[in-house]
């Protein structure tokens, strides 16, 4: 494809995503599934056992309401939460303006496949739901800016639609395809480290319809 044309497919890709996200965050009955899931278990188990660092920064890629990045800010991180909509950033900004994580706590207004978020060389990176609805033409630059601001040694821990559409959980044909996926995505800057089928969904009402099938990718920053 020549250099003036895929500029322009990747823009308009990315301006489509810009719309929806935009128009989502700003309707007042937006209210998908996975909206208010909570702090997923697996980020509090990486905590406990140890493979997050005990101190450092946080980066929340696609952070939505920002719930993660303020629980990693209470906890006493350097905190940032990135979103590629003004509304749900001015919305996270408002709900947890509190004094205690002031100085810890940012949020900005960021496409990922654009620009980097501020540069802290974070130490550990959570990305839930972000990753798995850019478009494929976009997904270098994901890899790109993330990459750009991780320090070597950072975790990610990356949450991703799986088992959907009739495909049994952890149907074994479906999860190789996603592990092959990550593994190529994300080449020479993040090693995966292991993966698991998990329920991506709430992580306190465990009622079927709070549900979502996915998987979790380990990755660590080369
Ligand atoms: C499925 S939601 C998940 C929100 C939050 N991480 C959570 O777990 O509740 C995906 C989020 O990614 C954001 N997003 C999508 N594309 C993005 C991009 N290119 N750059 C930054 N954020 C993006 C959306 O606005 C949305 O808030």
């Amino acid at each position: 494809m020549a250099d003036n044309n895929k500029k322009e497919v990747e823009e308009s890709a990315r301006s489509a995503r810009r719309l929806y996200w935009e128009k989502s965050w700003d309707d007042d009955e937006f209210s998908p599934i996975w909206r208010g899931r909570g702090i997923a278990t697996q980020v509090v188990d990486s905590l406990e056992s140890g493979w997050f660092p005990s101190t450092g920064s946080v980066l929340d890629i696609g952070c939505g309401e920002g719930v993660i990045a303020q629980w990693f800010a209470k906890l006493g991180y350097q905190s940032v939460g990135i979103d590629i909509s003004q509304s749900v950033i001015d919305k996270a900004r408002s709900e947890h303006a509190e004094e205690s994580t002031k100085d810890l706590l940012e949020f900005h207004a960021v496409d990922i496949t654009e620009s980097s978020p501020p540069d802290k060389q974070y130490n550990i990176l959570i990305d839930r739901g972000c990753l798995h609805s850019i478009p494929p033409v976009l997904i270098k630059n994901y890899v790109k800016n993330i990459s750009a601001v991780s320090a070597k040694g950072a975790r990610l821990l990356l949450f991703v639609r799986a088992f959907r559409d009739g495909a049994s959980f952890n149907n074994e044909m479906e999860a190789k395809k996603h592990v092959q996926v990550t593994q190529k995505v994300f080449a020479g800057q993040f090693q995966l480290k292991r993966y698991a089928a998990t329920n991506i969904g709430s992580s306190t009402d465990k009622s079927k319809e709070k549900q979502l099938p996915g998987m979790i990718f380990y990755l660590e920053k080369l």
